[in-house]
């Protein structure tokens, strides 16, 4: 693990290459083509399917999962309280996350607090533990979606999870320390009641509120951090100190995938509730128009972007940064997907178009864990674990 300063000095290097660098080959390159099916040094394999039954009790649910992946996490685990150790070398936050953080559990609507227990009990992690873990990705998750329509109205929506940044670098091989440990925690998750699925999601194994996933024939919905001064550090913070009114967004988008019967219902939740941290809602729908991207502070959305096909709109693409505002200048993945899909037409849209795109630098980088394809009509879903070697950004 890297003491802190040698980790700000590695950053500040890996800052100042990537100020040059993002806009320039080899870190950028030509939008991809004949990527898929994937293959090659950008493929890192399959994700495993799992099947959670909903009609067990929360405290059981993760019980066959978590036996299987406990030692995997307990790797991870350690690695994000190295990281805490590096910056507050007395070991005192963990010390007060092992004891303090369970005791804030109560007032958590919803399944969550029972499912994070069992799933304590059976990895043997303190609980304290696994509620950071599954705050940290409240803070840590840096992702590109996109919503096509084709001419015949048909939706696909595409997503890359990119999640670990300043939390460590390999310098043996160039990766992210995070990114590399999730790799083998990532699963798809088939929810469902009666033996029949209610949704399906891809996550981290631990972590139970949902970034990624899909209600067959009716939605399907994509979690993308969003920056913000008045950022999720601060709802979090009053989360802790007992003012418990505001949903975690990883969890609302758990309940909408669980609960909503809807586009219109879950665009409606996912633009009324109350959250812990800002955020961007990528939704899509069954039918042509049915696509956006809700950009949300913690108390109101600011923005529900649509489709609007008959105008010329028939794609959406988010990343980290608001629409109306240009990208951070280190952070520009949002040129390169329109430009890729603008390139590809919408003559010419598949899965196979999608997953090009996502896999065309710096869209792909070294935070780059997985690729999702969603096709809600056919019921397709697809997610491909991710490498991009060298040379390839940090981010
Ligand atoms: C928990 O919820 C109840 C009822 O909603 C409320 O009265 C109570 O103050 C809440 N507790 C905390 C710690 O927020
Ligand atoms: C890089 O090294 C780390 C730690 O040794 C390992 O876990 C990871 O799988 C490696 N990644 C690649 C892409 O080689
Ligand atoms: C689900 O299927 C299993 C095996 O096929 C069966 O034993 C079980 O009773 C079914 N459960 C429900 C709720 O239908
Ligand atoms: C979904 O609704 C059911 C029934 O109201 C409720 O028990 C469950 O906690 C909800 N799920 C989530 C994730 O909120
Ligand atoms: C599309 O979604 C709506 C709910 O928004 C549902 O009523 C309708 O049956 C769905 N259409 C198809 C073809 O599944
Ligand atoms: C779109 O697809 C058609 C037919 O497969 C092909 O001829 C054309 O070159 C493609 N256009 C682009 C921009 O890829």
């Amino acid at each position: 693990m890297l003491g802190q300063s040698r980790f700000i000095f590695v950053l500040l290097a890996a800052a100042a290459t990537c100020a040059l660098a993002q806009h320039a080959p080899p870190w950028t390159e030509d939008c991809r083509k004949s990527t898929y099916p994937p293959s090659g040094p950008t493929y890192r394999g399959p994700v495993p399917w799992y099947t959670i039954n909903l009609d067990l009790p929360p405290y059981k649910r993760w019980h066959e999962l978590m036996t299987e992946k406990a030692s995997t996490l307990k790797i991870l685990v350690n690695s994000m309280k190295n990281v805490v150790n590096s910056f507050v070398p007395s070991g005192k936050i963990v010390q007060l996350v092992d004891q303090k953080l369970p005791g804030l559990l109560d007032n958590l609507s919803g399944p969550f607090e029972e499912e994070m227990k069992g799933i304590a009990d059976v990895t043997e992690i303190p609980l304290g533990e696994i509620i950071s873990f599954n705050i940290f990705y409240e803070i840590f998750t840096i992702c590109t979606s996109i919503i096509t329509e084709d001419k015949e109205g048909h939706l696909l929506h595409g997503r890359n999870m990119d999640f670990g940044v300043f939390l460590g670098w390999n310098v043996n091989n160039n990766t992210w320390v995070v990114t590399e440990e999730l790799k083998p925690l990532t699963v798809n998750l088939d929810f469902q009641r009666n033996n029949k699925t209610v949704f399906k999601a891809t996550s981290f194994a631990g972590y139970v509120g949902m970034l990624t996933g899909f209600k067959p024939g009716l939605f399907s919905l994509t979690l993308n951090e969003r920056f913000s001064m008045n950022g999720g550090y601060i709802g979090i913070l009053e989360w802790i100190l007992g003012k418990k009114d505001s949903m975690w967004i990883g969890f609302i988008t758990r309940s909408v995938l669980e609960n909503s019967t809807s586009y219109e219902e879950a665009k409606n939740i996912l633009s009324k509730t109350k959250l812990l941290a800002p955020a961007y809602f990528i939704l899509g729908g069954n039918q042509s128009g049915e696509g956006c991207v809700i950009t949300r502070e913690r108390k109101d959305s600011l923005d529900v972007y649509e489709l609007d096909p008959k105008n010329g709109r028939w794609y959406v693409v988010q990343t980290n940064y608001d629409r109306w505002k240009s990208p951070f200048f280190l952070d520009d993945r949002r040129t390169p997907t329109k430009m890729c899909l603008n390139r590809a037409t919408q003559e010419n849209l598949s899965f196979s178009t999608l997953y090009d795109v996502l896999s065309t630098k710096p869209i792909l980088n070294k935070l780059t864990v997985y690729t999702t394809l969603i096709d809600v009509t056919k019921g397709h879903y697809e997610t491909y674990l991710r490498d991009c070697p060298d040379p390839c950004i940090g981010w």
